[in-house]
């Protein structure tokens, strides 16, 4: 496969960019053996203190490599690390509705996480604007779901009724995805088996199959 970039954008804070970027980074790696490229390009920079817990905790990432990037610089950042990454994956800041462009333009796919709450389907309208026009593919991972509640439907009705696809797996709100991350780790090197474990592979291989 040609080296492809997912940028992970959603002007709502809190959504699950970051843990989404470095879970997925962790299953490319374990799962198909993947050199994975991640970018900060978040000013608060959460993916660069997960990265540094990381490396105080002395965890070896020879597949892994770590950037930080302006919005801009994303994109001349992700071409560097296309020549021997597989994947890259771009995270981004909350509230960059007017300049979330460059680092859109840059991937190959958008990935929208949003929670099974109205306001944050009212937040994501603007990044699929702004993907569509950019003729990006673009998914829809729904984050901190509860299969079992009544949001589900609404956030599925929601979703078809904007014709965007979303993967088939709805990721859980799970202690672990937070814990984990607090220790620079991700659930997925916590757990050999469970939950977390296991949609997070999913996702992985949604992805991937949508990026060929
Ligand atoms: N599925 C989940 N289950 C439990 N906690 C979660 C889950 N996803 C994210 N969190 C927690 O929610 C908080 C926000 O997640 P995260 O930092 O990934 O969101 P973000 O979209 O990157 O936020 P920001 O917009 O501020 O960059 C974090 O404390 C994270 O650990
Ligand atoms: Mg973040």
């Amino acid at each position: 496969m040609m080296s492809k970039v997912i940028t992970i954008s959603q002007q709502k804070g809190g959504t699950g960019k970051t843990t989404l970027a470095v879970h997925l980074a962790l299953s490319f790696i374990k799962h198909y053996n993947f050199k994975v490229g991640i970018i900060d390009t978040d000013p608060q920079g959460s993916l660069g203190k997960w990265y540094m817990v990381r490396s105080e905790n002395n965890i070896s990432d020879e597949n892994l490599t770590f950037k930080t990037a302006s919005l801009w610089g994303a994109q001349y950042e992700s071409k560097n690390l296309k020549k021997d990454h597989d994947i890259i994956i771009i995270d981004t800041p909350p509230k960059i509705e007017s300049d979330a462009r460059p680092s859109i333009e840059a991937s190959d796919l958008v990935l929208i996480p949003m929670t099974p709450s109205h306001v944050d389907f009212w937040a994501t309208e603007p990044i699929i604007d702004i993907a569509k026009k950019a003729n990006k593919k673009i998914m829809i991972q729904i984050n901190r779901g509860n299969q079992r509640s009544k949001l589900i439907s609404k956030t599925n009705e929601y979703i078809a009724g904007i014709n965007v696809p979303a993967t088939n797996t709805i990721i859980g709100h799970r202690q672990i995805y937070a814990a984990s991350m607090g220790e620079g780790r991700t659930a997925i090197e916590k757990q050999k088996k469970g939950n977390a474990a296991e949609e997070i592979k999913k996702v992985s291989d949604q992805i991937l199959t949508e990026l060929q």
